[in-house]
């Protein structure tokens, strides 16, 4: 009898082996498959900023790894990811919405929507960041305010060492807070510290242990305390100050031609109210909200606390951009985003820091709507696919010198600035970044204000700043401290 059963336990592994083998003969390569688990063990409990990489050096450039049953499909480098975005643009533009991002967004907004309602949404916020005219006059003016309140915070430190972050990430935020409410806060305002707080503390959530955690056991731990609780919490506060401000622009609707994001949200609700299809509705309008302070904030403020790491380590270069700044800005109070034509050299840094420190690790998930064949290699619907756009700012295929900081890799020999294919770090397709324009004059007004009044030096005794990043969502510099030294010449 337990012979019997031996060996129809073993006939039955055996089978599940055979199985997994034929199944998996199509599927990307990757690390050793194993029953219930998967073969996300490979990566073990803590993920380095270079991870993705090295599997992508020993599987190829398109892998796979499997949470359980789930095929989590990595894109990696130059060309798989621009096949993957391009070529199946459609195939791969919907969002992964684990159990945590539907409690919180309910998959309305833009970032974590989907079909119909992300159709809409983003159409309509493409076109609204059109209008706000970002990168023309209009919004320019108020990103401009914002950098010289900057460079006086910097100031009050009177050269002594200091860290820039919290001022970095207030004034980032309040460009976002002029682009949707249509005013700034003045940053001792409780109202914005306790936004702030709550956006903040939301992005340190994604991808922390505690996120894993519930995305696994969201039945249970709904019912426990922890840190879920504190983030869903932040993220319904940061949907109530929206709401409030939502009810504020009604009150004045109408009144004057749109100024912001929610003018032109209203307006829209408006045209299509008999529209039985419209998605236009408080709700999504909140979200919308939300959305853009969690993609439009600390992607722009740690660029640009990389931004002044790699400058004071590099007093070479930061040298060559204070004389451009100086030869063609002058000491002239104006200047505008169109005059970054005229500072190759100071575009070139902008952009080697962002390829060289790119702020996001794995992008966006997103999730495959249909059966694809890509490069050979079979990818079921229903799998996770991530695009390493990381991966593709260091690869060493396009970029001469991929792990070092070179400006250089966007300039040619007569010193003229050159576009590179492989600067994707926007992404591309159908999801590709909706504040990339924002984002480029904000970080070159910025970048420009603050070159142009001080100097920033290692504080005595410090050899070198840290580049090994903090490892989250996001890829975050250790926290610092730099002297921001007045330079006279150009006031
Ligand atoms: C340095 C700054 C920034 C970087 C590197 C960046 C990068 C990205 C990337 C790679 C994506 C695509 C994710 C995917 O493929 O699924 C994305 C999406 C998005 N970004 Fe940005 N971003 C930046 C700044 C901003 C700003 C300032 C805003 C808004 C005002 C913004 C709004 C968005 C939105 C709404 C999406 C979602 C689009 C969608 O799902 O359809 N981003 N961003
Ligand atoms: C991807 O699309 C481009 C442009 O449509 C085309 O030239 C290229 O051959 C396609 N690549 C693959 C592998 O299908
Ligand atoms: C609404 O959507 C349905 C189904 O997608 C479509 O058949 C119909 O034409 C749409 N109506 C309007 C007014 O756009």
């Amino acid at each position: 009898m337990l012979g019997v059963l031996v060996a129809l336990l073993t006939c039955l592994l055996m089978l599940h082996f055979l199985r997994q083998h034929w199944s998996q003969k199509s599927y990307p390569p990757g690390p050793l498959r194993l029953p219930i688990i998967g073969s996300f063990w490979r990566i073990g409990v803590k993920v380095h900023k270079d991870t993705n990489i090295k599997l992508a050096k020993k599987y190829g450039n398109i892998y796979v790894l499997w949470l359980g049953p789930m095929p989590y499909v990595v894109l990696s480098g130059y060309e798989a990811v621009k096949e993957g975005l391009f070529n199946h643009s459609d195939a791969f533009a919907a969002r992964l919405l684990t159990p945590f991002l539907k409690t919180v967004t309910k998959g309305q907004g833009i970032i974590f929507s989907n079909g119909h309602t992300w159709k809409q949404q983003r159409k309509f916020g493409v076109t609204t960041m059109r209008k706000l005219g970002i990168g023309k006059k209009g919004m320019e003016h108020q990103i401009q305010e914002e950098a010289h309140q900057l460079v006086e915070i910097f100031a009050r430190a009177k050269g002594q060492p200091f860290d820039p972050a919290m001022p970095i990430f207030n004034s980032i935020s309040n460009v976002i807070c002029a682009v949707v409410f249509g005013h700034r806060f003045p940053v001792e305002d409780k109202e914005f510290i306790k936004l702030m707080g709550d956006v903040y503390g939301l992005l340190t959530f994604l991808c922390s242990i505690s996120q894993y955690l519930y995305e696994l056991l969201p039945e249970i731990m709904k019912h426990l305390p922890g840190p879920h609780r504190k983030a869903i919490a932040g993220a319904e506060a940061v949907l109530s100050l929206a709401r409030e401000e939502i009810e504020k622009h009604k009150e004045h609707h109408g009144a004057h031609e749109p100024q912001d994001f929610i003018d032109f949200y209203l307006s829209q609700m408006k045209k299509s109210e008999n529209d039985p299809n419209s998605t236009y509705n408080e709700e999504n309008l909140a979200h919308c909200i939300g959305d853009l302070f969690i993609a439009g904030t600390e992607t722009s403020a740690l660029t640009l606390q990389w931004a002044l790491l790699l400058l004071a380590n590099h007093p070479d270069i930061q040298e060559k951009v204070h004389n451009e700044i100086d030869d063609v800005l002058g000491s002239s109070q104006e200047f505008h985003y169109q005059d970054q034509k005229k500072l190759p050299y100071t575009k070139a840094v902008i952009h080697e820091i962002m390829r060289f420190q790119y702020i996001l690790l794995p992008g966006g998930p997103r999730q495959s709507t249909k059966d694809v064949n890509m490069r050979g290699f079979f990818i079921p619907k229903g799998a996770i696919i991530i695009a390493d756009l990381r991966s593709v700012l260091l690869d060493p295929t396009h970029w001469e010198t991929p792990e070092e900081f070179n400006p250089n890799h966007f300039l040619d020999e007569d010193g003229n600035f050159v576009e590179r294919e492989a600067f994707l770090p926007f992404g591309a397709g159908a999801r590709v970044c909706l504040g990339e324009q924002l984002a480029r004059v904000e970080i070159f007004i910025f970048f420009a204000n603050l070159l142009r009044a001080f100097t920033f030096l290692l504080p005595e005794g410090v050899k070198e700043l840290n580049t090994d990043p903090i490892v989250r969502f996001t890829l975050a510099p250790r926290p610092y401290k730099l002297c921001a030294v007045p330079r006279n010449s150009s006031s």
